[in-house]
């Protein structure tokens, strides 16, 4: 089986960038591990006015240790910080962006979570996604599993006893499948969404949503559909974040052959106005996503 380091260096990536990717990778071990001692609720919000688990914070402290001792990363952003973290120290150009911990609320049951990082190669991330250099998750299932892409396809590895990631499914392509999901209150949807929804349930779609968006965005890349988390009233921007989750993930789906969407454009042309920018999202196989575009564009 090919590890994630004979991966690297088949593509066009530099040494300093493989050497990144292997660094976040390699953090799924001790974020794992943190998973049993921190698991309540800590007295604190997020920029979101979400309530913490001790877990965000810690592998937010975590990772951003890491960037630092590395000198691999210049700047970073982060779900769980008000700010952009520069490096003054960094030796190279990158500047990511991550969600330490996606699906937080999942963690007390158990369920899947993971991490989402964007890498851009230029020092910048207020960028459109489509501009990113290279973009990955951790997903911690049954499985350590790691989803890459460095815009030569996308790539699945999960990590063996030894801590080594191998590559469980090589170049994936997201198919026209019917699985489909939303976020928000139904009483909330508003009018066009709530009828194309009802649309693809009559057609036999099949409800997956599990309350991360990583591990359904996972499972979407392998089964296809439609997953959303849109706009709805009382927030007509959505939940969801550009920089932390819409970009990195929507990056990864559109590099399978998939596409993600406002439901009006695409989210990786969109300039973000803000680090805590949200974005209506629609993310899953091609062919249902454009067929929502038009049918929003028409109403
Ligand atoms: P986070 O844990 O990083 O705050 O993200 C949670 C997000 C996303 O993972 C998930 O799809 C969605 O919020 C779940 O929201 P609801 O609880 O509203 O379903
Ligand atoms: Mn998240
Ligand atoms: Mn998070």
């Amino acid at each position: 089986m090919t590890t994630l380091r004979e991966y690297l260096d088949t593509t066009s990536c530099k040494e300093d960038l493989k050497e990144l990717i292997e660094l976040i990778a390699r953090q799924a071990e001790p974020i794992r591990k943190a998973f049993i001692t921190n698991q309540e609720y800590v007295d604190t919000e997020n920029i979101y006015g979400e309530e913490q688990i001790a877990l965000d914070k810690w592998s937010n402290k975590h990772m951003m240790e890491v960037f630092k001792k590395s000198k691999l990363v210049k700047a970073a952003a982060s779900e769980e910080e008000a700010e952009i973290i520069k490096f003054p120290e960094a030796k190279t150009e990158y500047a990511l962006t991550m969600d330490p911990l996606d699906g937080s609320s999942l963690v007390q049951v158990n369920l899947a979570v993971g991490t989402i990082i964007g890498i851009y190669d230029n020092g910048e991330v207020m960028q459109p996604g489509r501009n990113l250099r290279a973009a990955m998750y951790m997903l911690y299932g049954p499985m350590t599993v790691l989803g890459l892409t460095v815009k030569e396809g996308v790539h699945i590895f999960a990590m063996n006893d030894e801590g080594e990631y191998l590559m469980l499914e090589k170049d994936v392509r997201i198919p026209e499948g019917e699985l489909y999901a939303s976020g928000a209150l139904k009483k909330d949807w508003l009018p066009k969404h709530a009828k194309f929804i009802e649309k693809l349930e009559e057609e036999g779609y099949k409800l997956r949503y599990s309350g991360s968006f990583v591990a359904d965005v996972h499972q979407y890349l392998k089964y296809g559909g439609l997953f959303s988390y849109p706009a709805y009233k009382g927030k007509e921007t959505g939940k969801l974040r550009l920089l932390f989750e819409a970009n990195p993930m929507g990056y990864i789906v559109t590099q399978a052959g998939g596409r993600i969407s406002t439901g009006y454009a695409d989210i990786l042309d969109i300039m973000p106005e803000k680090i805590d920018h949200r974005v209506p999202i629609y993310i899953g196989s091609k062919g249902v996503i454009e067929r929502l575009e038009k049918e929003f564009k028409e109403e």
